[in-house]
């Protein structure tokens, strides 16, 4: 009754963001994304012999209302399909800042999920496993595979995340400008329910099938400037639709903007490097491995970075103990 697993975020380079269904955490749009191998999660889930109330420790500090409410509505999930009441007591650990748009509760929720499936002997296959993590958050449900994973829409049962590449298909870095650490201002819960608010969704979803067919060829192929082109044309509308939600939300910083010029400027040097964003005011910069020293020493003399941090892609989520 008691399992570890570890999950890696994962950065979308086509984005989530609107939901068709928001019980169900279904999206309006198809996603795809690249797992980080150094941003991991780890989680422990015990589950105690007596009914009572679920105990959550994050990072060392035990977690009340919403957040452990939010982890027990999740095991509620996997508790039904087990068919027991226990109580749990989940322990979760994230190598990289909580809250700051890098992903938490992708990671989170991919290890939670799978490390309760374990722990309750649920032999369940890696669709329903990310299935049942994007009813606890969305992109979690991308986390759940290795490497390069799209999140197509759907229904219940068909809208999961499926690898489309392992991790050593490309080894792309994704060096990370932090530019805020705190936890930001608004929530990617109330940014997808604010989407459907803003005149150009609709404009964003028109072009995105195309978007996204080009991207899934880059990325077999390996041509980085036409996933770089498509990825931040992908960021810079899903904070266009943000920025004009009604009421707006403004995720970016001083420090944004003079990262997503200094990227501007070195892709136009004839570095490969291309730039996107989450909810949030950090840069996530890809690029080919071996340009990867070169973008973080530049990113690092920036004034306005507070540090960097880097990673390769990543493998699926698994038990570990
Ligand atoms: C901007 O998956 O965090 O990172 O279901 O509320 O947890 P919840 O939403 P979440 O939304 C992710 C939004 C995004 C884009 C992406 O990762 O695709």
């Amino acid at each position: 009754m008691r399992s570890t697993a570890r999950a890696c975020a994962n950065i979308a380079l086509i984005k989530y963001w609107g939901r068709a269904d928001p019980e169900l955490n279904l999206p309006l749009n198809a996603s795809l994304s690249m797992n980080l191998a150094d941003l991991v999660t780890e989680t422990t889930v015990e589950f105690l012999d007596v009914p009572g109330e679920d105990v959550f420790v994050l990072d060392g500090r035990e977690r009340s209302g919403p957040e452990v409410a939010r982890v027990s509505r999740h095991l509620d999930r996997l508790r039904a399909r087990a068919e027991v009441e226990a109580a749990a007591r989940v322990e979760s650990r994230n190598g990289f800042p909580a809250g700051a748009g890098l992903a938490s509760s992708a990671s989170g929720f991919a290890a939670l999920t799978v490390a309760a499936a374990s722990a309750l002997g649920l032999p369940l296959a890696e669709p329903e496993l990310s299935r049942l993590a994007r009813l606890g958050s969305g992109s979690a449900c991308r986390s759940v595979p290795g490497g390069f994973v799209e999140w197509p829409t759907g229904s219940d049962a068909t809208s999961h995340g499926r690898s489309l590449h392992p991790a050593g298909h490309w080894e792309l870095w994704d060096v990370i400008a932090l530019v805020e650490e705190e936890a930001k201002g608004v929530s990617s819960l109330e940014g997808h329910r604010l989407a459907l608010s803003s005149p150009f969704l609709g404009t964003r979803l028109n072009g995105l099938p195309g978007r996204l067919a080009g991207l899934r060829r880059a990325l077999a192929e390996r041509d980085f400037a036409t996933l770089a082109r498509a990825t931040e044309e992908d960021a810079l509308e899903l904070h266009l639709v943000a920025m004009t939600s009604r009421p707006s939300i403004v995720y970016w910083q001083p420090g944004t903007v003079q990262v997503l010029q200094h990227v501007k400027r070195l892709s136009r040097q004839g570095l490969p490097v291309c730039f996107t964003m989450d909810a949030g005011a950090n840069v996530h910069c890809l690029t080919p491995a071996q340009h990867r020293r070169t973008v973080e020493v530049e990113l690092t003399a920036l004034p306005l970075v507070e540090r960097v941090l880097s990673s390769p892609p990543g493998g699926p989520a698994e038990v570990v103990e």
